[in-house]
């Protein structure tokens, strides 16, 4: 009923910031990782130098299909019934020995509050019993750690684009671990826009990646949505318009009894999202004045979205960084590398860890959507 994915062994990947894991080998044992923030229950196995050993993800998407959107208390049950299996295999496909866990990492937040408790609580027990620290990650940076487990030796200062179903992000990182936001949204999360405008097209849970595969046949020219927020609000985003303009469109077409081809409507709205972060994301680069760009969360897995940025890259001769599909959304691959960092600076949790729906990004203080915009204008 669940959808299992691995990676291959022959995908394992060796983490190279040498600043922060000097002091660490395989020798000191492994880092287990556990991500339980929404509808995914994973756990993934990482040596202390940086080896990802094992990453196993159970999708809960069968579960919550029905509904159309992901349904917090089943998603908590779901998380309940399945982590010790989900673990238990993580450990397998490393072939290690429990005990050689030294450090267990949890998400704890943001995200849906029970299904963050079932990992954090899990994640805390388990540790107690081994007597290893537990550390506790924010599921942003895990998402931002995803682009050193693409690209290891990847290079500071950059920009990182995090768009996820909760968040579109605009960073600078001046240098390892230490972000500056530029630019968000305002309203909608780019995988909202997504996932309100499948449904408004019929199509199946989840929204983003049946609207992806549905667009593929589709002419992005056909239909033309607008391009929310292009020239103005510095480098924040609104995408709660775009879906107004996708009701309006559909009602109108069905109101004067047009024909609709769904595949261009959905290309044509995949478009307006596309051509925005793609945009706004180039302009921050230019504004940062660095030449490496890293893209990562589940709305980085969307085709177009990759194939833009790409073309772009090339075209500007900007070095990106875009993880592969299974580190784009949600993964305990991530949680473990930035729980790694946090472990090798010894910012372990206390054991009264509790999981927060609403945790703010610790590294910025987010500044007011108008301090953004005077800032980076
Ligand atoms: O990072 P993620 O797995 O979970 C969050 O942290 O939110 O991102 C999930 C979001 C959902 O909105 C989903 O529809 C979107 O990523 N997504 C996609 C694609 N794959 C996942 N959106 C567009 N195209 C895709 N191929
Ligand atoms: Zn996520």
């Amino acid at each position: 009923m669940f959808l299992i994915v691995t990676l291959p062994l022959n995908c394992m990947i060796q983490l190279n910031h040498s600043t922060v894991l000097n002091t660490l080998s395989e020798e000191d044992g492994f880092i287990l990782g556990i991500e339980t923030s929404c509808d995914e229950t994973a756990a993934a196995v990482l040596s202390m130098d940086g080896l990802l050993c094992s990453n196993v993800i159970a999708s809960q998407h069968e579960v919550h299909r029905r509904f159309g959107g992901v349904v917090p208390e089943l998603a908590s049950r779901k998380h309940t019934e399945q982590i010790e299996e989900i673990v238990q295999e993580a450990i397998g496909r490393a072939r290690i020995n429990i005990r050689q866990v030294k450090a267990i990492a949890v998400t704890q937040g943001p995200g849906l509050a029970g299904a963050l408790l079932v990992g954090v609580s899990f994640g805390k027990s388990l540790a107690y019993a081994l007597g290893v620290p537990v550390i506790a990650v924010n599921h942003l940076e895990g998402h931002i750690a995803s682009a050193w487990l693409a690209q290891p030796d990847l290079k500071t200062p950059c920009v990182t684009l995090v768009v996820s179903g909760g968040h579109t992000h605009l960073y600078f990182v001046p240098q390892f671990q230490e972000y500056q936001l530029m630019g968000r949204t305002l309203d909608d999360a780019a995988g909202e826009a997504f996932d309100k405008g499948a449904k408004m097209l019929g199509l199946d849970f989840p929204g983003g990646p049946a609207l992806d595969r549905l667009a593929q046949s589709g002419n992005p020219r056909a239909v033309r949505f607008p391009r929310p927020y292009l020239n103005r609000g510095g480098l924040n985003f609104s995408f709660s318009g775009l879906k107004t303009s996708l009701l309006y469109y559909l009602r109108d077409v069905e109101k004067k009894g047009h024909e609709c081809v769904h595949a261009d409507v959905a290309a044509g709205y995949q478009e307006a999202i596309v051509d925005v972060l793609v945009e706004k994301t180039f302009r921050a680069v230019r504004r940062s004045r660095v030449n490496t760009l890293a893209v990562v969360g589940g709305v980085s897995a969307n085709s177009r979205l990759r194939w833009s940025l790409k073309k772009r890259a090339d075209e500007s001769g900007v070095q990106l960084i875009l993880p592969s599909l299974e580190l784009c959304t949600d993964n305990a691959a991530m949680i473990a590398t930035a729980g790694l960092w946090a472990y090798s600076q010894g910012e372990c949790a206390f054991w009264d860890l509790d999981a927060k729906a609403n945790l703010q990004t610790r590294f910025s203080p987010l500044p007011k959507p108008t301090d953004v915009q005077f800032a980076h204008q």
